[in-house]
């Protein structure tokens, strides 16, 4: 089994720069497949969610060239496959977004379901997404365990759709099959992320014509052929916003280099509740934590909204503040599969549906923990880094999804984290 073991107990001091963000890189890297020509694109972040998604792309027939830690060219002018391997597809949660790009370009996609993080209590469904791609004149359906979706009139025609709910993937994908699309689609009640805001500006710098992301209502005249250029992917918002919570966690002061900072805005809210000092810069923050923390109530709800991916990694600064904190999920079903895990740390945490009641304890106790997904996971290294004692995380591929470097980042800000990899697992990784 691998590892990360933490001994905690040290603030964090230093500087520490941000990758690319994870959920815009995930849909801008199928992007590329609507794209006739060359897609050069820059700050990729190293997680197994993009070495997997550019897997798919090769396998589909794309060329993809890289160019240096990150940036690709990625080449779709060749493809001529619409079905998606299904191994590789089957381990993220992104691999929706090969269903708008395939149907955009080809008429047609063939896609497993999605795998990824799991926190809904109906699974994660795809409903909006199936209901966009259908008002724009797709059959969609599942068989043999693979969605098969197919333009009736050969391609997607653009109609309105108005989304029940809000959602980051589905608003999206139907920008991603609306692109091409012959006339305009309108996606109202759409979701308005930074990340929204990225994959618009990647397929506008290709020559689509996309406007209003950011904002509730978007629109896409779809234009006949996007042509090659090069795109440089916006800072990772979580990642940012998961360096804060640790210094928030450990005490200490931290440079997060290369951030947007309005995109921090509503998590810097909140840990300036708790008692950080929070310094903005044009493209850095600095958090500084000295004093106490003091409880305070936290709600996710879609941007700009305290993000839900931000959830697990404040609820851990909050298990150290001072009172009763009351910590609501606006977002997801489940979320909160991690709090056995905190408690053995000795966190006192009671769950209500969506609802977390958090009593501060003045301190965390090392423990042997399991990252339950990618959020979790951070969370836990976060409780380590400030636990007494060793801490000891398993199941670390979740957080290797959408954390580049996590432990040589920590280590450069003075965590004490190695990475440790069991005799046995050393030897089958060696076999398999
Ligand atoms: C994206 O997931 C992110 N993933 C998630 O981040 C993030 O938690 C989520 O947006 C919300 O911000 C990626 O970008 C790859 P949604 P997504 O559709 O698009 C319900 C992380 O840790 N819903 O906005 O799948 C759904 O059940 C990951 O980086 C439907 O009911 O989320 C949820 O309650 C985890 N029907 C809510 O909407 C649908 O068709 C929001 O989901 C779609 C969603």
């Amino acid at each position: 089994m691998t590892k990360y073991v933490i001994h905690g107990g040290k603030p964090l001091y230093g500087a520490v720069e941000i990758s690319g963000a994870k959920n815009a890189a995930v849909a801008i890297l199928p992007a590329a497949l609507l794209v006739n020509g060359v897609c050069r694109i820059e700050n990729i972040p190293q997680i197994s969610d993009v070495t997997l998604i550019l897997n798919i792309l090769q396998e589909l027939g794309a060329d993809v060239k890289t160019i240096n830690r990150t940036t690709v060219e990625i080449d779709c002018s060749h493809i001529r496959n619409a079905r998606v391997p299904d191994a590789l597809a089957r381990k993220i949660r992104a691999s929706y977004y090969l269903i708008g790009a395939l149907l955009g370009r080809f008429g047609s996609a063939e896609v497993p379901p999605p795998g990824g993080c799991d926190f809904g209590g109906r699974g994660r469904p795809i409903d909006q997404h199936i209901k966009g791609f259908t008002a724009m004149g797709a059959d969609v359906d599942v068989n043999g365990g693979i969605i098969h979706a197919v333009a009736r009139s050969g391609h997607l025609m653009g109609t309105t759709v108005y989304m029940d709910i809000v959602s980051v993937g589905a608003t999206m994908n139907l920008m991603l099959a609306g692109t091409l699309a012959e006339g305009t689609t309108i996606i109202e009640n759409a979701a308005k992320e930074p990340h929204i805001v990225d994959l618009a500006n990647f397929l506008n710098s290709m020559g689509a014509s996309i406007m209003g992301a950011g904002t509730d209502v978007i629109k896409i005249r779809g234009v006949s052929r996007l042509s090659g250029g090069s795109y440089s992917i916006i800072p990772d918002q979580i990642e940012a916003g998961t360096y804060m919570a640790a210094v928030t966690a450990t005490g200490g002061e931290l440079l997060i280099k290369n951030v947007i900072p309005k995109h921090l805005e509503c998590i810097a809210a909140k840990i300036a509740e708790m008692g950080a000092e929070v310094e903005e810069m044009d493209d850095a923050v600095l958090v500084r934590r000295t004093g106490k923390l003091t409880r305070t109530n936290v709600k996710t709800l879609p941007y700009p909204g305290f993000p839900t991916d931000m959830q697990p990694q404040v609820a851990a600064c909050l298990c150290l503040a001072e009172g009763t904190s009351v910590l609501t999920e606006g977002v997801w079903d489940n979320r909160y599969r991690y709090v056995d895990e905190f408690r053995r740390m000795g966190a006192q945490i009671q769950v209500d549906g969506k609802v977390a009641i958090i009593e501060g304890v003045p301190y965390l106790t090392g423990a042997s923990v399991e990252a339950p997904d990618l959020r979790a996971g951070a969370a836990l290294v976060i409780a380590g880094l400030a636990a007494h004692g060793t801490t000891e995380v398993s199941q670390i591929r979740f957080i290797e999804r959408g954390y580049e470097d996590i432990v040589r980042k920590l280590s450069g800000i003075g965590a004490d984290i190695r990475v440790v990899v069991t005799p046995d697992e050393a030897k089958s990784a060696q076999v398999g």
